[in-house]
């Protein structure tokens, strides 16, 4: 097949960039389907050859990834996010509406080929809500007049400028905010290796290259630095793990696939200070013995992956990438990664089967990364927002990172609070900062004077918790544990009084049975049952004992998949179901209180 000469380069590119071909599997189809505008039989062959494959491996990887399609789309593809944070904002409205004004539904494409629309799960515009994308562009903050002005643009040929970096990164600045990893949010070209420099840039690196490998990891461990993805595990503890001496190499991943509903606080890391993040990975791969990494980055933030490329060809050019990292004799390469969409693929393991070339299908552990990891290597895989707060603590020593949280909980994290407030963003806060002041103070208290209802405090796999329980809660990830939810991901979704809970529930568990593996038959069969069950209670046509199989399947998940993705679809669910079970007795007698009757007998 003869490429196109930017596909034919890309490819060439991509081929250069990983020991193993197959990698370049999933990223050579997602560059050539931009240009081409979809996976054909013949561009699969292409690739299969290339890779020394054969085409039922290609086609039954590519399938895998929602972003690759097997037909064309639209000239503009038109892609809202109707997942939580978006729905608490009228994102089901919105659907509704573009739907409409389209005159086309979901996957759906207009006659003169201009137009193609797609429901999608959240694009990591959380405060922006409700939020899309066309193609790689970001439109955020929407109504439906501002949906149509922006589709009459389009229709004229215009490409309307895209919302960057995300809502809410930008602010002035709350009083309570303690502003290192975000210092540069907002300032002009802070993603330039010059201002980043002029900004304490790369002194971290020169600290820890002057220290010995154990005394990094001494001090990492030191600031109680706590890992961003999620699960909160000590990050120079996950660096200690890692044994002396590999035949195979080791490898250092970041994980930027951000894909937990109501978490957007990677984004404009990436975006606004890329030179942090390398800078963080560079520092892990010296204390670790590791000579190569990878940041792994959702493939929807295509904007960002060019940012961040630019940023590491110019750390290659200034000596802090490559061989002999400011002269010290340690080497260490770096690249970016797309992924093609899957939520899946931000579990660790199954982002190391995506980036080897495969399904994202995760690992059975143990082993664990740190000893068999990429390729069969010892790998450290950690959040983008966890390695972009390495350099401040090298730079400024472990103590005093630690001193900024709370207790076992060193620093200050990225909260992205989306939802019924006033003041969405994404706030940088010590540790251990209370919720009711992140709701009230800094994020504008809740939309119209309502009360609180709910809230879920670190994305959409967390239980959720009453407004009651939130009552003094500081938000670390001990303190929320405690509490009976998790810190996880810093999303936190603010939910007021009008808020229809089985709704809630309903919608949760769509995202959690479109994004299961299918790989394990309790998650698989557990979330779309469960999702047909939601569908059914919502909609008026459940019976009294639903009530109870909802419990009791979510329970039956629990703990009882390969991978936490059943826990994440089981736990919010097991916490609605019996924290607000009235409101699922009124849907089974065919009453919502938050609907007025007639629309409710539409549904
Ligand atoms: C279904 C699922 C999706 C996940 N998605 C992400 C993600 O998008 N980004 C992330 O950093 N961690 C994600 N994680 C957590 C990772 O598995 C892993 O714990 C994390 O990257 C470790 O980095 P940390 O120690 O710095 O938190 C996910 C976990 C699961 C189970
Ligand atoms: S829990 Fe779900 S996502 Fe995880 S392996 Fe099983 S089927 Fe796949
Ligand atoms: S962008 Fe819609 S929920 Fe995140």
């Amino acid at each position: 097949m003869q490429l196109p000469a930017e596909v034919e380069q890309k490819f060439q590119a991509l081929l250069a960039r990983y020991p193993v071909k197959r990698s370049a599997l999933v990223p050579m189809a997602l560059y050539a389907q931009d240009v081409l505008g979809y996976i054909s039989d013949e561009l699969i062959a292409e690739i299969a050859r290339r890779l020394d494959l054969n085409t039922l491996q290609v086609t039954e990887t590519l399938e895998y990834y929602t972003m690759l399609r097997r037909k064309p789309a639209g000239r503009n593809h038109v892609q809202i996010c109707t997942n939580i944070s978006c729905k608490l904002r009228g994102a089901d409205k919105l659907w509704e509406f573009a739907q409409r004004k389209l005159e086309i539904g979901n996957n759906q494409t207009t006659a003169d080929g201009l137009f193609s629309l797609e429901e999608v799960e959240c694009i990591g515009a959380c405060t922006g809500a409700p939020a899309m994308q066309v193609n790689y562009d970001f439109y955020e903050n929407l109504t439906p007049e501002k949906f149509e002005g922006i589709i009459a643009r389009f229709d004229r040929g215009d490409r309307p400028p895209s919302v960057r970096p995300a809502t809410g990164a930008v602010h002035p600045r709350h009083p309570a905010e303690v502003p290192v990893i975000s210092q540069l949010f907002g300032v002009e070209n802070s993603h330039t290796l010059a201002v980043y420099l002029q900004n304490d840039g790369y002194k971290g690196l020169e600290k820890a290259l002057s220290m010995s490998p154990d005394q990094v990891i001494d001090e990492v461990k030191k600031s109680n630095l706590r890992g961003r993805g999620g699960a909160g595990f000590s990050t120079g503890m996950k660096w200690s793990f890692v044994p002396k001496e590999s035949a195979k190499g080791k490898y250092i991943l970041a994980n930027c696939d951000e894909s937990e509903p109501g978490t957007c606080k990677d984004r404009p890391l990436l975006e606004m200070v890329p030179h942090q993040l390398i800078e963080g990975m560079i520092i892990a791969a010296y204390a670790v013995g590791a000579h190569r990494g990878y940041a792994y980055v959702r493939g929807e933030y295509r904007y960002v992956i060019d940012i961040l490329e630019a940023a590491i060809a110019e750390a290659y050019a200034a000596g802090y990438l490559g061989k002999n990292v400011m002269g010290s004799g340690f080497s260490f390469d770096l690249a970016a990664h797309t992924g093609a969409g899957s939520y899946e693929c931000g579990e660790e393991s199954a982002l190391m089967e995506s980036l080897e070339g495969k399904r994202g299908y995760p690992r059975i552990r143990p082993p664990f990364p740190a000893v068999v990891g990429l390729y069969g290597a010892p790998t450290v895989i950690n959040n983008a927002e966890t390695l972009s707060s390495v350099p401040a603590i090298l730079r400024r020593g472990g103590e005093w990172y630690a001193s900024l949280g709370s207790p076992k909980n060193g620093g200050t994290r990225l909260y992205s609070i989306s939802g019924h407030v006033n003041k969405p963003g994404i706030y940088e806060l010590p540790m251990g900062f209370p919720l009711q002041r992140l709701i009230d103070e800094v994020a504008g208290g809740i939309v119209g004077g309502r009360k609180l209802k709910a809230v879920i405090p670190g994305g959409s796999s967390c239980p959720l918790l009453k407004a009651e329980e939130i009552e003094g809660l500081a938000m670390d990830f001990d303190s929320v544990a405690k509490a009976g939810s998790m810190l996880g991901s810093g999303g936190t979704i603010i939910i007021d009084e009008q808020t229809c809970m089985v709704d809630l529930c309903r919608r949760i568990m769509h995202f959690y049975a479109h994004e299961s593996c299918g790989w394990c038959i309790p998650c698989r069969e557990g979330t779309a049952w469960l999702r047909k069950l939601l569908d059914r209670i919502h909609d008026g046509g459940g019976r009294r004992s639903d009530i109870p199989l909802v419990g009791e399947l979510a329970k039956n998940m629990l703990g009882r998949t390969f991978c936490p993705l059943g826990d994440a679809a089981a736990l919010p669910t097991m916490s609605i179901v019996k924290k607000w079970p009235e409101e699922f007795e009124e849907h089974i007698a065919g009453k919502c209180l938050y609907k007025p009757a007639d629309v409710f007998a539409a549904v």
